[in-house]
C-alpha cells in the first residue's frame, strides 16, 4: 500500500517515533559535512520528488530540496499557477500523471481536502508540506529540536498559545502518538477546527483547550507560538486585535518550568505574537527548529519509501 504523509495521527506511536529518532540518527551520522554533500549510505539515490507550490515557502521548499540531495535523490519543483493544474487541469489527473514521472510528491496546498484528493489518486507517496489544516512536517521537526536539548517528549508539557491553526492542529495529532502534555491557550473564535476539538475531548485530559495564557505556560517545558494571521486568513484587523492579549513575553516565559524553552515555525512577526526579547533570547531554539526541516523532512522520505518504521 503507498505510503501518504498527510496527518501525524495517522501514524501510529511506533512509527512517528522511528521517525523521529532517524531524524536524530541522520543528523548525528552527517556532522561535520558540508551541506550539499550526500549521506553516506545515499538511500534515495536514483529517486525523484516532486514539490508543488500553492502557497509561498520558504523552509520547506528549500528544506525538502536540500533533504533529497543529501539522501542522493532529486527534486523537480514547480508552482501550482505554473502548471495545467493553475488553469483547472483536474487534481486527479495531474496526480496520476505525476505518478508515472516521479517516485513521491510533496505538496502546499491551501486546501486540505486537495492534498487528500491527490493522494486518494496518487500511486506515489505523497506528502503533506502544510494546508490550512496542518503542518506535520513542522512539528516532526519542533519534536525533534525539542528532544535534542532536553530529552525524550514523552512526560512533557507542550503550551500552544494563540490561534488554533494548523501547526497547532499537528501538535494536537502528535501529543497522544508521542505522549506529551499540550495546553492550548487561545481567545474565542480561534479555537482548533471540530475534528481537533473532538481529539481533545477524546484526549482525557491529556489536551486541554482554555482562554488563559498564562494557566497555559505554567510550569509548561516548552512554549509555543506562531503568526497571527496566517496565509489564506484575510480578516486580519479582527485577528491583530483578538489575539494581542496572547503574545509571548518574558513575563509568560517567567511563569514557565525555568528550564522552558520557545519555539516558532517562522516567519515570525516580532512584538505581535511574540516579543524580540523572546524569540531572540536565550530559551529561543528556533534556528535549530529550522534546521531541523532538514533532517525530521529526511526521516518522513525514507518512511514514505517504506525503508523505515
Ligand atoms: N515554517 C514553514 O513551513 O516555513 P515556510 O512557510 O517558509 O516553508
Ligand atoms: N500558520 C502559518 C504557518 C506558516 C509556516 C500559515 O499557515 O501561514
Amino acid at each position: 500500500m503507498t505510503r501518504h504523509f498527510l496527518d501525524l495521527w495517522q501514524l501510529d506511536a511506533a512509527g512517528l517515533r522511528a521517525v523521529l529518532d532517524e531524524a536524530h540518527r541522520r543528523k548525528a551520522a552527517r556532522k561535520g559535512l558540508p551541506k550539499g554533500a550526500a549521506d553516506a549510505d545515499a538511500p534515495l539515490a536514483g529517486r525523484t520528488l516532486a514539490m508543488i507550490f500553492q502557497k509561498n515557502s520558504t523552509r520547506t521548499r528549500f528544506s525538502f530540496d536540500a533533504a533529497m540531495r543529501q539522501l542522493g535523490g532529486s527534486v523537480i519543483i514547480s508552482t501550482a499557477a505554473d502548471m495545467q493544474l493553475g488553469r483547472g487541469e483536474s487534481i486527479e489527473d495531474t496526480a496520476k500523471v505525476l505518478s508515472r514521472m516521479v517516485d513521491a510528491v510533496m505538496i502546499r496546498a491551501n486546501s486540505h481536502a486537495d492534498v487528500e484528493a491527490f493522494a486518494a489518486a496518487s500511486t506515489a507517496p505523497v506528502i503533506n508540506g502544510l494546508t490550512d489544516r496542518s503542518h506535520p512536517c513542522q512539528i516532526l521537526a519542533d519534536l525533534q529540536t525539542f528532544e535534542e536539548h532536553r530529552g525524550d517528549v514523552a512526560g512533557k508539557t507542550i503550551a500552544w498559545i494563540g490561534d488554533g491553526n494548523n501547526v497547532c492542529a499537528s501538535f494536537i495529532h502528535a501529543a497522544p502518538r508521542l505522549d506529551f502534555k499540550l495546553r492550548i491557550a487561545c481567545p474565542e473564535g480561534y479555537d482548533p477546527a471540530p475534528a481537533d476539538l473532538q481529539r481533545i475531548a477524546d484526549s482525557q485530559g491529556q489536551i486541554t483547550l482554555g482562554r488563559d495564557k498564562r494557566a497555559a505556560a505554567a510550569g509548561a517545558d516548552c512554549v509555543v507560538t506562531d503568526t497571527w494571521v496566517s496565509m489564506g486568513d484575510t480578516d486580519k484587523d479582527a485577528r491583530m486585535a483578538a489575539l494581542g492579549p496572547f503574545q509571548v513575553d518574558d513575563a509568560l516565559m517567567d511563569l514557565t518550568n525555568p528550564d522552558a524553552v520557545f519555539l516558532h515555525c517562522l516567519p515570525a512577526h516580532r512584538d505581535e505574537e511574540v516579543t524580540a526579547s523572546v524569540i531572540d533570547g536565550p530559551r529561543s531554539l528556533i534556528w535549530d527548529e529550522a534546521e531541523n526541516r532538514i533532517h525530521a523532512q529526511k526521516a518522513v522520505l525514507l518512511w514514505a519509501f517504506g525503508l523505515i518504521g
